[in-house]
């Protein structure tokens, strides 16, 4: 008796110390986490694994990190079921094709793993319990608007030459960028200040697969061709590119076609890669958007340790992300645009990279 007496009291001693010193149930139990990235050919991907594997790690957790090849979705499946079956607490999510993965998830939720959509949305399931990304129609907005004030599209009369890209179709944040930038422009498009002179202008018709920059290349010089645009041709005055693997692509086309920082035209991206940031530098791209993954990282462990400490996590939207099953309780972080003129504030000083880098 007095024997289990003190087994108890060394018990209780335990798990009063380990309260005490603040651990969580989670880093307690070093509860696994399955993270399944699309790729690593593209940057930004590794710069979101390595953060949220760091930061996990710290926090306690044991880190499954998986990327899917050259964004491969039978890998990525695969991937997702080993990560069910070797025993992941929860699962956080960057889908190659949001509609692809529905095997996967009914598995996960058949065993009570909660799932977390990280930056891209899981469309047409109920098994995705939360959502973390960027404003995704900010980001639009903001190279929209970046668009309108460099050409002055309210005074000056124009008409002014554009082409449009966007995005892999699977994406569903390509509804987001594009919509949100084609919110602004549409207006100067309807009144003929603006003129997409290849007709292309819908979403599918300018949306690219696995936003692939040589798939970007090919169609821009396809462009060039059909419309005899050129620095002594048919002037083009603006390119919209959703993102920065685009926009490399679109670059290497123009400048493929004789243009030069002089007389460049106007070309938007997204993420601050590397070597988009390069180009902004020597003046052959002209914006990028910044999202810094270390904040998304963070919010996504914030969310994870609340999730399985069964409270509530931090959400910031609950109107914008319906996936057809409903809407998503979503935490959005805050996009920001980067030009030569800020990028050494918003990208050197706060170490996200090192000036050699971008050199
Ligand atoms: C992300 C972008 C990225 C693109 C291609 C999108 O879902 O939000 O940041 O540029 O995928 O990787």
């Amino acid at each position: 008796m007095r024997k289990l007496f003190s087994v108890v009291v060394a018990g209780l001693l335990v798990f009063v110390l380990f309260a005490c010193a603040g651990f969580s149930g989670a880093a307690f139990a070093a509860a696994k986490v399955g993270i399944s990235m699309p790729t690593q050919s593209l940057q930004r991907w590794n710069q979101d694994g390595a953060n949220m594997k760091a930061m996990f790690e710290a926090a306690g957790y044991e880190v499954d990190l998986q990327y899917a090849g050259e964004n491969e979705v039978p890998v990525q499946l695969a991937q997702i079921e080993n990560m069910i079956n070797g025993g992941s607490k929860v699962l956080i999510i960057a889908a190659i094709d949001g509609r692809a993965l529905a095997t996967a998830l009914e598995d996960a939720k058949a065993q009570g793993i909660p799932i977390v959509a990280y930056d891209r949305l899981l469309m047409d399931t109920d098994a995705v319990s939360y959502y973390a990304t960027f404003d995704n129609f900010k980001v639009g907005t903001l190279q929209g608007e970046f668009i309108r004030d460099q050409l002055k599209l309210d005074t000056e009369a124009g008409p002014f030459n554009i082409e449009l890209f966007t995005g892999d179709p699977g994406d569903n944040n390509i509804n987001f960028f594009f919509g949100g930038a084609i919110s602004i422009l549409q207006p100067y498009i309807d009144s003929g200040k603006l003129v997409v002179k290849s007709g292309q202008a819908t979403r599918d018709q300018v949306a690219t697969l696995g936003w692939s920059t040589p798939r970007a290349q090919e169609r821009m010089e396809n462009l060039i061709t059909a419309n005899g645009y050129g620095p002594d041709g048919t002037p083009l005055h603006v390119v919209y590119s959703s993102n920065d693997s685009l926009a490399n692509g679109i670059t290497n086309a123009l400048v493929g076609a004789g243009y030069t920082a002089e007389n460049f035209p106007i070309l938007t991206g997204q993420d601050c890669d590397v070597t988009s940031m390069k180009n902004i530098l020597a003046g052959t791209q002209s914006m990028s958007i910044f999202k810094d993954t270390r904040t998304l990282a963070a919010q996504v462990v914030k969310m994870v340790d609340a999730i399985l400490k069964g409270e509530q996590p931090e959400v910031n939207d609950t109107t914008t992300y319906d996936n057809g099953s409903g809407i998503i309780p979503s935490f959005l972080c805050d996009p920001v645009f980067a030009t030569i003129d800020n990028y050494r504030e918003l990208l050197i000083d706060s170490g996200y990279y090192t000036e050699d880098q971008l050199r």
